[in-house]
């Protein structure tokens, strides 16, 4: 994105290129979780091809995100005798994305990697965008570095394997991008619920490259239209300060936006003038597919997050300024503007006014 250009390339069971100028060797990179599942048919891919294959598995989940999980790629790829015209292929959600893209942007200064999304979040968001990094114990993603891929591969047979839970929060994502830009996306999903939770490829193709486009048009005109990638955040101050409280163990990414787009929704309905019936579609959206619309219902949040504890949360958050949290509303469905600082009092009682 921004100057650089590369193919997304989205269907049922596409695979990535193996022609790559020069490159000779590939350093696969998974989880615990995927590695088993596809692992086996994207080595034999580039094996076929006549590339050397090493692979390396890191555990699954958010706590790979680390300097350790790095040092074993970085470990992987000198054993696979990596050079700089190695490809390193980071297959799986948005943990190895963000991970393994950090790695091949720092290894030997940089080489090129290929990205797999095999979740939804990843194939409509952490894919795509060219940030990659790795948390510390103080936060997440205090670390990272733009790095963009030379090509992204999605393969929609690979969302099979998804945990239900897993997929549904990646819907929150791709509803965000419907209520900041697309308010026809928002109809297509309302209209075809039944077929959006049955995975339906054919569906899914045309909502992941559009939510994709969504994505890369936001980014390339933030370069002119200061700050518009903010709006990429919709409902992610308070998201995020779920996530932070739940110390990241507790809902899914996904779930906590949920709730947090409901909540930017209200207050988008008390100081953006979005219409209320407007309002009531995106929540009546979010529980249709199966996500939390209030904080008591969120799995293992303990039900109870106070506010106090969630508004010392978005002092920290990375997105702050001064301490003040910045919030996206939206004007209408399939628009929002970012940057909008609200008293104090206003946040609370909106807080408390969700159920
Ligand atoms: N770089 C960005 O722009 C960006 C944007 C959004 C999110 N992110 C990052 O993405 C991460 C979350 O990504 P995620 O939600 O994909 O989580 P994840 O990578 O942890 O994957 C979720 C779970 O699903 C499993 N899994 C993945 N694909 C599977 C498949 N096809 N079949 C069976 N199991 C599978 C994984 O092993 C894991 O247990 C966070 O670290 C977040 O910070 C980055």
């Amino acid at each position: 994105m921004g100057t650089t250009r590369y193919d997304i390339r989205i269907g049922s069971g596409v695979l990535p290129a193996t022609d790559w100028e020069d490159a000779q060797s590939v350093l696969l990179v998974s989880d615990a979780n995927v590695a088993p599942l596809h692992g086996e048919r994207i080595r034999a891919h580039f094996a076929g091809a006549g590339l050397r294959v090493e692979h390396v598995v890191v555990p699954a989940g958010e706590t790979s995100k680390s300097t350790d999980a790095a040092h074993q790629i970085y470990d992987g790829a000198l054993a696979a005798g990596l050079d700089r015209r190695g490809i390193i292929v980071a297959l799986g959600g948005g943990v190895v994305g963000d991970l393994a893209g950090y790695a091949a942007a720092t290894f030997l200064r940089g080489i090129r990697y290929v990205q797999v999304p095999t979740t939804l979040l990843a194939m409509v968001d952490s894919s795509v965008g060219g940030k990659t990094g790795i948390n510390l114990a103080q936060g997440k993603n205090l670390v990272g570095v733009f790095h963009q891929p030379i090509e992204v591969v999605a393969d929609l047979d690979m969302l099979v394997t998804l945990p239900a839970r897993e997929y549904v929060a990646g819907l929150a994502e791709v509803i965000k991008y419907g209520v900041i830009w697309d308010k026809a996306l928002l109809d297509l999903l309302e209209k075809n619920v039944d077929q959006l939770l049955a995975r339906d490829g054919a569906l899914l193709a045309g909502i992941v490259a559009r939510c994709c486009a969504i994505k890369a048009e936001v980014v390339a005109r933030d370069e002119r239209e200061h700050d518009l990638r903010a709006i990429l955040n919709f409902g992610h101050t308070l998201g995020h300060a779920i996530e932070n409280a739940g110390r990241y163990a507790g809902p899914l990414h996904g779930e906590a936006i949920a709730v947090g787009m409901v909540y930017a929704a209200q207050l988008s309905v008390r100081h953006a003038d979005l219409p209320l019936p407007d309002f009531d579609r995106l929540r009546a959206l979010i529980t249709a597919v199966g996500l939390p619309v209030a904080l008591s219902a969120l799995p293992s949040s303990g039900g109870a997050q106070q506010w106090s504890v969630l508004r010392a949360a978005m002092t920290v958050d990375k997105k702050s300024v001064a301490g003040r949290p910045r919030f996206v509303l939206a004007t209408e469905l399939g628009a929002a503007r970012p940057g909008y600082e609200l008293p104090d009092d206003a946040l609370e009682e909106t807080f408390n006014a969700l159920d």
